[in-house]
């Protein structure tokens, strides 16, 4: 059985006060059960807040939106995997579109991320997703294998990893991919995986992102090749990522 997996993306958003408040919302009892899986990718300087205060909460995890692609050294500002590791930190969000296109960040870039992540034992969450224009010109499986060809070449990368569907022309527009569309995709990307190994191909938890919130969760969530989403804006407000929490807890 895969994973379900609802993961709130904070972005440069966050206070203390937030931090506070999800505890709060997320302390609830059996919101979570069995194998379903809630993880909050906050800025660095709140992780070992959130850390402690879900240290007895299984079903919560806590992730980094980032890490260096170098492993130690002069490069002022940088969050190393290893630094990850050592505070507790588990998981991390490796790829995200904003990174990729407003920090720059190439697939090779990504690529040496991805191998310090796993050399660390960190949980990777890569995001993948196309842009409109490559939506438009019939582009999208190309640029999805594309971004994929890192661990399609290193199958080793992907036995810790969950993969994250992202349109880029849906990620924080309001434009949600139909369920339709990001099932086509998802699937694709399974198909994908089976060429390089089945057994992971049918395990790996894959999950869409860009636009997700509370009234359309439950139709992406119960499609086939969708195992849960990747949410944004929709994290920051408590009493919708809990409605979102509760779509994945319905299959
Ligand atoms: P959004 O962001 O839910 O605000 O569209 C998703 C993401 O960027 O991970």
């Amino acid at each position: 059985m895969r994973q379900k997996i609802v993961a709130g993306n904070w972005k440069l958003n966050g206070s203390k006060q937030l931090c506070e408040e999800v505890v709060a919302a997320l302390s609830q009892s059996a919101l979570l059960e069995g194998s379903s899986q809630c993880v909050l990718f906050a800025p660095f300087v709140y992780l070992p807040a959130l850390l402690s205060a879900f240290e007895k909460s299984p079903c919560i995890q806590v992730g980094a939106q980032n890490v260096s692609q170098y492993a130690q050294g002069a490069y002022t500002g940088e969050v190393s995997a290893h630094m990850l590791e050592d505070v507790g930190v588990g998981h991390v969000l490796i790829g995200h579109s904003e990174r990729r296109a407003l920090f720059n960040e190439s697939d090779a870039i990504i690529g040496d991320k991805l191998k310090l992540a796993a050399q660390y034992q960190l949980k990777v969450f890569l995001c993948v997703g196309e842009t409109l224009e490559q939506r438009q010109s019939g582009l999208t499986e190309q640029v999805i294998q594309h971004q994929l060809q890192v661990v399609i070449n290193e199958p080793a990368l992907l036995k810790n990893m969950v993969i994250a569907y992202e349109p880029v022309w849906a990620i924080g527009t309001g434009m949600t991919a139909t369920p339709e569309q990001a099932q086509s995709i998802h699937a694709f990307i399974r198909q994908l995986l089976h060429g390089v190994d089945s057994n992971l191909a049918d395990t790996i938890s894959l999950l869409y992102g860009g636009s997700v919130n509370a009234t359309n969760a439950h139709a992406l969530f119960e499609q086939p090749d969708i195992d849960g989403g990747l949410i944004g804006g929709a994290s920051l407000k408590m009493n919708e990522f809990l409605e979102i929490i509760k779509c994945i807890k319905s299959f």
